[in-house]
């Protein structure tokens, strides 16, 4: 029975339909012109979809005062039919979902990169002994900045023995919050300079228990002149914990009243397709289930830079890593850069990804812009960064790219120029044009993306084929306000990336820590959005991606993990992007329904293989008795699955507890009695359709 709700800015989000004819009910053009007529707000206080209408809580939301002037009625739904068409629709774009990555929330050093010792180059603009401590009575450490490792590599630590000390001394490090410890096997690297020839002892500890998972001993002769470079592996065995430390011991009798230099130590467990400097196994796999298409980096802020000179500099972050000074990042700490450009473009390699190459633009985020002819030295360097990646190995620069393993050009299609340069507006355009000029005049067939969509930074005309990148970070009521978002967006050649988006508030405006199910029901229903319209919106990835638990800047984010075994965790809205991302077509079908949308949202789309999908979203509260038909479908088998999960809306996800995670059913029916079910509320879910 409709009802009529005369206090739907209470706070909460209504679903409700404005009942186009007869009864009691305003006709949707009336509820509009009246709208149209108030100072609401406008689109951020509501928005209509087809006849529904939704009011978000927050400001500029009608009093209840000023609704009761119209009979809008609320009509719950409890089914739906949805009928979908085999012809007709639009090409989807087959890089729609994808991941966006920089280094935030130790992420990169301390997440996906595989290193796991912390401060091993004591890189950033504060040096400390973070993460290390001496080992054994008689030693005693300190930073040493007179005998560097290299040029880049300034600072070493200095072990110094107390004369008469015997036994075995050394230093430990803690990595990021602990040395995450399994049944796996390490690699273990290491500079040394000193006169020493013995015994050193690699070890993996306890911190607290003293139990020794790992031990290696490797013989060393080293010279006071020089670092030497050793290179050595071994098996551990589990840690019940992630309290571990690796430590390094050698034999204090022979260093009697001297000292001993160590520099950047490197341990790794077993990494992603097997790379030396790779990234860990773990997550690498976590994030290939997700069936990515592209990955946008290196930031985000983590590009800009506090001041220009701070920008991160793809040049440093290449070749062998004693040459990479690293730099302070933007998110409060040093990055040692070996997660650099060739290993960006490496895991792109390893998860068939198309790199979506972010270049500096001329803007650092303590509030510099350089514009004019400044700019010319930094467009020139964005050049040589193209050249080291594409130019021919006669180049200087494709020479270098070669000398470090990768005589080959690289597979680069898309660069964006910037972040976020809506931030200062002003300047974008005159740092656009030239970067543009010079890049799409060498290289024509680059697809450039500007880093906003707001017409008053871009330049005007914008080039024809500039794609643009868009950002949303907002509260489940802004998402769903959203669903719509590109249905009008003009088709000018102008393609939509969104580039980073997650549910970051609730709707009362209070940050989320992790997201939650409504939270991420909402991205679904966005999501939907942006797959009904992907003729437009090429791609689109969740922002940020990745944290390590106990040392994040910014939260939510995607996936997180700590020192502890198996805390690799995924949040709702990981699944939500695994769950479409496995699942895209290639033409997005229309779709009849005896429904508008609200509070189920969907999209059908086909494969060339003759595969259906539908994907659900239900962002009521209670739930939703769908039937899928495909009348015309032929050849499709009877037993269709569906992939789903629900939950209580404040449901999350916590390392070590995953309480929402999709399940599989199957759905008996046939494409022409259709295939039933239920979608509970807040409930995300795929129904895939195969053929016979
Ligand atoms: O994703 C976190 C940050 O949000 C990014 O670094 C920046 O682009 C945006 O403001």
């Amino acid at each position: 029975m409709a009802s009529i709700l005369t206090n739907w800015c209470d706070g909460n989000t209504y679903n409700v339909v404005v009942q186009s004819t007869g009864g009691s009910c305003n006709t949707t053009a009336e509820v509009m012109t009246a709208f149209a007529a108030e100072a609401w707000g406008g689109q951020s206080c509501w928005g209509p979809t087809g006849d529904q209408f939704w009011c978000k809580a927050g400001d500029g939301c009608p009093t209840t005062a000023g609704i009761q002037a119209f009979n809008i009625c609320g009509i719950p739904y409890t089914s739906a039919t949805l009928t979908v068409s085999t012809t007709g629709g639009n090409a989807s774009s087959p890089l729609l979902y994808g991941l966006m990555f920089e280094d935030i929330n130790n992420s990169g050093d301390g997440g996906i990169h595989g290193q796991l010792l912390r401060n091993n180059g004591f890189q950033g603009s504060s040096q400390s002994l973070l993460a290390y401590a001496a080992v054994g009575s008689g030693a005693s450490i300190s930073i040493d900045t007179s005998t560097a490792l290299s040029s880049a590599i300034k600072s070493t630590l200095k072990v110094s023995v107390v004369a008469g000390t015997t036994g075995y001394v050394g230093f430990s490090n803690e990595g990021y919050l602990g040395v995450p410890v399994n049944a796996d096997t390490y690699s273990n690297y290491f500079w040394m300079k000193g006169a020493y020839s013995g015994t050193i002892i690699l070890e993996l500890v306890g911190n607290y228990s003293g139990t020794v998972y790992a031990s290696k001993n490797i013989s060393v002769t080293t010279s006071a002149d020089e670092f030497s470079y050793f290179n050595t592996s071994y098996a551990s065995t589990q840690s019940p914990d992630g309290s571990n430390v690796w430590r390094l011991r050698f034999d204090a009798s022979k260093v009697s009243g001297s000292a001993i230099w160590f520099s950047l130590p490197q341990l790794f467990p077993s990494t992603y397709h097997g790379r030396s400097n790779g990234l860990r196994q773990d997550v690498g796999n976590f994030l290939e289930a997700m069936n990515p298409t592209f990955l946008r980096f290196p930031g985000g802020n983590n590009l800009e830079g506090q001041t220009t000179d701070t920008r991160w500099k793809w040049n440093e972050t290449i070749g062998p890593l004693e040459d990479r000074p690293g730099r302070q990042g933007d998110w409060g700490y040093g990055n040692t850069d070996a997660l650099g450009l060739m290993e960006y473009l490496q895991w792109c390699e390893d998860m068939n990804l198309a790199p979506v190459l972010a270049i500096w633009a001329g803007y650092s985020l303590g509030g510099t812009s350089v514009i004019g002819s400044a700019l010319t030295p930094f467009v020139q360097d964005a050049l040589e960064e193209l050249e080291f990646l594409f130019g021919p190995t006669t180049t200087a620069l494709g020479a270098l790219r070669a000398s470090y393993g990768h005589p080959e050009p690289y597979d680069i299609t898309m660069v964006e120029i910037g972040n976020e340069d809506f931030i200062p507006c002003a300047t974008y355009a005159q740092r656009f044009t030239p970067f543009y000029n010079a890049i799409s005049a060498a290289y024509p067939n680059l697809t450039i993306i500007a880093s906003t969509a707001n017409s008053n930074c871009l330049p005007s005309p914008l080039p024809a084929g500039v794609w643009m990148d868009i950002h949303h970070y907002l509260t489940p009521s802004g998402f769903v306000g959203s669903f719509n978002e590109f249905d009008n967006q003009p088709r000018n050649g102008h393609a939509i990336f969104v580039g980073e988006y997650a549910n970051t508030n609730f709707d009362s405006g209070a940050q989320i820590y992790w997201s939650n199910l409504q939270g991420a029901t909402s991205e679904a229903v966005y999501m939907i959005g942006l797959e009904r319209n992907s003729d437009i919106v090429k791609m689109a990835c969740y922002a940020p991606m990745f944290e390590h638990f106990n040392m994040a800047e910014w939260s939510p984010d995607l996936i997180g993990l700590d020192s502890r075994p198996n805390s690799l965790t995924g949040s709702a809205s990981y699944y939500v992007q695994k769950m479409f991302a496995n699942s895209k077509g290639d033409t997005i079908l229309p779709v009849s329904s005896s429904v508008g949308f609200g509070p189920l949202y969907w999209v059908a789309s086909s494969t060339v293989f003759g595969k259906y999908y539908v994907k659900l979203a239900n962002y009521g509260t209670t739930a939703v008795n769908v039937t899928v038909n495909i009348p015309t479908a032929s050849n499709v088998q009877d037993a269709a699955n569906l992939e789903s999960f629900t939950g209580a809306a404040d449901a999350i996800n916590q390392p070590l507890d995953v309480i929402i995670s999709p399940v599989s059913t199957t759905v008996i029916g046939s494409a022409a009695g259709g295939w039933s079910f239920l979608l509970p509320g807040y409930g995300v879910g795929v129904l895939t359709v195969n053929p016979a």
